[in-house]
């Protein structure tokens, strides 16, 4: 299993968006078994997949609380047949405060322990901007990391000091995690965004060459459907995209595999 965490420590970048679809093409397409962990406590990618419920106390809150936690009860089917779901709501919270508080059992290798053996060929984690305690242990049991990037005058806000928490992980917990790269998200061809890419390859941050395109209204009707982009309107500009994306995403991995 290839597990891939999206993250940011910037909200509105399109992170969920990103896992949302991003899980959508390698099952529907590519007949790949795929697990979407919601590491945020706010569930959007649960609700994304129609499975959130304030009520849920199966969520991925139990995988930080309890030792030894039977995955078929958290583990949730979805209306697709190669995605399943494992949920987020508030829970999270509470389990994140509990997991810092509770020191007699290692606290960043709950997720690696509960989740990393289990039959899927993609795991890919949504994240909460922030760097807490179910981050790291999602960082912990990684492959790769994607960051979107959405380009406005804050985008770089936060960008070095996750590089360094990557970097810290590595070190501490997890040598084959790999920074795949910056995904441009949202992107719309004028000065500012143009500009902001330039800045960004100056840093030599490693960058996506494809980039997802800022398609408004089909990608807020896409989330009152409850549909991925990429189901809900094909055509459209940030559907195409997200599938190029993915299959340059899939042709790195391979590559790296190879090597
Ligand atoms: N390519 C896009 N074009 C237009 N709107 C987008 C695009 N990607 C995401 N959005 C919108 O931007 C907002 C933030 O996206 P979201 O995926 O929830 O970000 P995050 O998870 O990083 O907070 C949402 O309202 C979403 O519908
Ligand atoms: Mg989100």
């Amino acid at each position: 299993m290839i597990t891939i965490s999206i993250i940011s420590l910037k909200g509105g970048v399109a992170k969920t968006t990103t896992a949302v679809n991003m899980a959508y093409t390698p099952a529907a397409v590519h007949n790949k078994k795929v697990l979407i962990v919601d590491n945020d406590k706010q569930g959007n990618a649960s609700k994304a997949y129609k499975r959130y419920s304030t009520e849920d106390r199966n969520t991925i809150a139990r995988v930080m609380l309890e030792k030894n936690i039977n995955t078929a009860v958290i583990i949730k089917e979805t209306d697709y047949k190669n995605i399943n779901i494992i949920a987020a709501n508030m829970d999270l919270l509470e389990a994140n405060l509990g997991t810092i508080v509770d020191t007699g059992r290692q606290q960043q290798t709950r997720f690696k322990k509960a989740l990393a053996a289990l039959d899927y060929d993609y795991c890919i984690i949504d994240n909460v901007p922030d760097i807490n305690m179910s981050i790291i242990n999602a960082l912990v049991m990684s492959d790769d990391v994607i960051v979107p990037v959405f380009i406005d005058q804050y985008s770089f806000y936060g960008l070095e000091i996750l590089l360094d928490q990557i970097a810290q992980v590595q070190e501490d917990f997890n040598e084959n995690l790999f920074f795949d790269g910056c995904l441009i998200t949202q992107y719309q061809n004028n000065e500012v965004n143009n500009q902001g890419i330039e800045q960004l390859s100056k840093q030599r941050v490693p960058l996506f060459n494809q980039r997802i395109r800022r398609t408004e209204k089909k990608v807020s009707e896409s989330t009152f459907a409850k549909k991925p982009l990429v189901e809900y309107s094909v055509r459209c500009g940030a559907a195409q995209d997200y599938k190029k994306f993915v299959i340059e995403y899939l042709e790195g991995e391979d590559a790296r595999s190879k090597v």
